[in-house]
């Protein structure tokens, strides 16, 4: 792996041998336990992110690698990413097609992995052709307005901002539409899955002028990722 010199120019952007420092959007939590090994792997090693994270720093200069990390919410990855205020970005498929984002995707990561599921109770399960006045909670009501369409549905949209399952417990909605990974939260609230909208892992994305602007050095990361992907 070619490695740049340790000095980085005032601005943060250009080591001193000329190489561009290129940013990259991480999200924070569960995605970010798994992407920091796989980059240790293919020979970036970030651990000034894992342990900046802890001490609460946001911006990381990662300068032996001419890298500069940002640790944001997943739901912001895209933005980034989109306006050019990072060059590349890992983000979960969910957030990806909830936003229709406008970005290449040259790389499923494998990592991340859970299903975006539509449940409801055990003990009251929905009868579509029959109940009227339906509602759906979920923190994605693009997916969910879609797959309703597709369905045939017609339902209001209730939008959360996290602990879905809690919305047909208490009343707020018939269904839900959430995500899961081991299956535990839906158990727990006694919810059964009706069926899977889509299967999710986690994304690298590139925005349009930076895969124009520096295609080699993102290259060059995306391939060493790549080769350490598995599936
Ligand atoms: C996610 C998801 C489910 C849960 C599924 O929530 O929305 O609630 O994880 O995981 P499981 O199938 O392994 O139980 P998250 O922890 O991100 O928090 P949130 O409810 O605030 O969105």
């Amino acid at each position: 792996m070619k490695r740049a010199a340790k000095t980085v120019k005032a601005d943060g952007k250009l080591e001193s041998n000329g190489q561009h420092t290129l940013t990259l959007a991480l999200p924070r939590g569960r995605i970010l336990d798994e992407v920091l090994p796989l980059f240790r792997a293919a020979g970036f090693d970030l651990s000034a992110a894992e342990k900046s994270r802890a001490g609460r720093r946001l911006v990381i200069p990662v300068p032996e690698h001419a890298l500069r990390v940002l640790i944001v919410r997943d739901t912001d990855v895209p933005a980034y990413v989109e306006h050019g205020a990072a060059d590349i970005g890992i983000v979960g498929r969910d957030v990806l097609e909830e936003q229709g984002c406008d970005l290449y995707e040259p790389l499923d990561l494998g990592i991340g992995r859970c299903r975006l599921v539509v449940a409801e109770p055990e003990a009251r399960p929905v009868d579509e052709n029959a109940q009227i006045h339906l509602r759906y909670a979920t923190k994605f009501p693009e997916l969910t307005r879609r797959h309703l369409q597709a369905r045939g549905i017609v339902a209001e949209i209730i939008k959360l901002y996290g602990s879905i399952e809690i919305a047909p417990v208490v009343g707020l909605a018939d269904r839900i539409v959430d995500l899961v990974s081991s299956g535990e939260t839906l158990r727990q609230h006694h919810l059964r899955e009706v069926e899977t909208i889509l299967e999710i892992s986690a994304r690298v994305c590139v925005g349009r002028a930076a895969a124009k602007l520096h295609d080699e050095r993102i290259e060059e990361i995306v391939g060493a990722l790549r080769a350490r992907v598995r599936y």
